[in-house]
């Protein structure tokens, strides 16, 4: 049985609780982080603890522990739970309010912190990366604050639900002719050698992944535009990708049904990928 951390213990899974009268589940008042661990290592743990720390403040929760104890029980649960690949996520809430209120309650009342490692034997070396995959497109119905990392993750699950009803396996969501992003990642094109992807802003996430992919791509010297792109250019781009801490470069070779250059992975994803994964490894703690 996996061990998970609760408030300040380590308990096994089955004995792990949180109130009914918790904020993130009457409210989805909460966050989260996704942070993704090769070779036992934990990949980008500043980046994602960064991203927690802004996505609190926007929302105006306080950090439940210090960044040093956070990575301490980061990586107690990657070795009590012997994760080589996989992924531990974390969760903060405003936590539980003696009753259901939309007002945020006060200082006194504590967040609730969650934390849980999924085992995924075989994540860097995936049949997905070697095939690449589908995706639909459908209209951006979120939120406009998805700039903060929020776990209101129903319409993203919807999306899913679309894709695989249409035999694609991710949707990418489109607002005002633009593509936004996937339901759980950034989205990316190359076209004659120029790596284009959305402009941050508060209309996507800012991926970690996506921050280390760009750096790795203007390091080996490609080119790269950070700005919006419509579905259709997308089709006729020469490779299609999507980055995120769980997929890391995942080739997309077909959108909305049309297949993306020669149907296939490209080279400027498949090299990403290898270049993505073999720095991260490299910096992983
Ligand atoms: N999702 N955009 C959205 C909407 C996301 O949910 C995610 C991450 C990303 C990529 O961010 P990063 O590179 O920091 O993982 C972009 C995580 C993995 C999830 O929900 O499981």
């Amino acid at each position: 049985m996996r061990t998970v951390y609760v408030n300040g213990q380590f308990v096994p899974e089955g004995e792990a609780k949180v109130s009914v009268f918790d904020r993130g589940f009457l409210f989805a008042d909460g966050v989260y982080e996704v942070t993704s661990v090769l070779g036992g290592k934990l990949i980008d743990f500043a980046g994602h603890a960064a991203r927690l720390r802004r996505s609190l403040g926007e929302l105006e929760m306080r950090m439940p522990v210090e960044e040093d104890e956070l990575l301490d029980i980061h990586r107690e649960l990657v070795r009590i739970n012997e994760i080589d690949e996989g992924m531990v996520y974390l969760q903060v809430t405003r936590g539980a309010a003696a009753d259901r209120d939309f007002a945020y309650p006060g200082e006194e009342v504590e967040p609730t912190l969650v934390l849980f490692t999924q085992s995924k034997p075989g994540l860097a070396d995936s049949p997905a990366a070697r095939a690449g995959i589908k995706v639909i497109s459908i209209p951006d119905a979120r939120w406009g604050r998805r700039d903060i990392k929020t776990v209101q993750l129903l319409y993203p699950s919807m999306g899913k639900m679309m894709a695989k009803a249409a035999g694609a396996d991710d949707a990418w969501m489109v607002e005002d002719g633009a593509v936004t992003e996937g339901t759980s990642n950034n989205a990316y094109i190359v076209k004659d050698g120029t790596i284009v992807t959305r402009q941050l802003g508060t209309e996507i996430l800012h991926g970690i992944t996506r921050a280390a992919v760009l750096r790795f791509a203007r390091e080996a010297q490609m080119k790269v535009e950070e700005r919006a792109f419509t579905i259709e250019e997308a089709q006729a781009a020469d490779e299609a990708f999507i980055t995120s801490a769980s997929t890391f470069v995942l080739p997309v070779v077909e959108i909305d049904g049309t297949a993306i250059g020669a149907g296939a992975p490209g080279p400027v994803a498949k090299r990403l990928r290898e270049i993505y994964l073999e720095e991260s490894r490299k910096a992983g703690i």
